[in-house]
């Protein structure tokens, strides 16, 4: 069996499933993090790979940028192959002096201005929330690695690039918005429309406040405490 945008055989893709925006993150982690591992999607060079880690089988694979494209891939497989569990691992842009680069956040839940939720499945709610079980996985294992982890309400974006007559920020400052991504919400509504769990881990690259910004390479680096993160928790599924 296949999906139109995922080559995957049922049964290859794991119940539990990290996702990066990048795929050619999830290669890395794959090269870098899982044992025995196997392509199992190359359709668009959104690879995903289905590997082991400490002895346990888990997936990864990219989501892309934005709410349509981790839509698609998220609900694919929540609704076809069997996923019980995503988390999302991306960065995000710092509303906040508190959330400096490098830092990171779970999302507590996700604002949007986005019409995803609604027009998927009528949920009119401009905030979606994650699963609180499989947060507290997270927050546990963040504490058992002595990782901070700053728990906040997140915006999930459709555009990166406002313009100063953009009036984003009043929904931004009524719902106390810590940074700002573009994929939560609607992973969040397809996990409540599918009956599945999701959450969301994220590392500040930029800051809106300071300005503060990352190079590829430290974000390369940056994300390593986040995918050993999301990693420990999968393997507590
Ligand atoms: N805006 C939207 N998404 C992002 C940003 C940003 O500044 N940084 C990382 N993901």
């Amino acid at each position: 069996m296949s999906t139109p945008h995922n080559s995957a055989n049922l049964g290859e893709v794991a119940k539990t499933v990290l996702m990066p925006g990048d795929p050619l993150r999830a290669k890395f982690i794959a090269d870098t993090y899982l044992t025995d591992v196997k392509l199992i999607n190359r359709v668009r060079n959104m690879f995903g790979y289905t590997g082991k880690y400490k002895g346990k089988e888990v997936s990864v694979m990219g989501g892309g940028m934005g709410m349509p494209s981790v839509g698609i891939y998220s609900y694919e497989l929540f609704k076809f192959y069997g996923v019980e569990n995503i988390i999302r691992i991306g960065t995000a842009g710092s509303y906040i002096p508190e959330l400096n680069v490098f830092d990171l956040v779970l999302a507590k839940d996700a604002y949007s201005e986005s019409s995803y939720a609604i027009d998927m499945a009528n949920y009119t709610e401009d905030i979606q929330k994650p699963s609180e079980s499989l947060n507290n996985v997270i927050i546990e294992t963040a504490k058992d690695l002595n990782f901070n982890l700053h728990v906040g309400t997140i915006h999930s974006s459709d555009v990166f690039y406002h313009l100063p007559e953009s009036k984003y920020m009043d929904g931004v400052k009524k719902h106390n918005c810590s940074c700002v991504e573009m994929e939560s919400f609607a992973l969040f509504a397809n996990a409540r429309a599918t009956g599945k769990r999701a959450s969301c881990i994220l590392t500040i690259s930029d800051s809106l406040v300071s300005h503060q910004e990352t190079t590829a390479e430290e974000r390369e680096k940056l994300m390593n405490n986040m995918m050993l993160l999301g990693l420990e928790a999968a393997i507590k599924l």
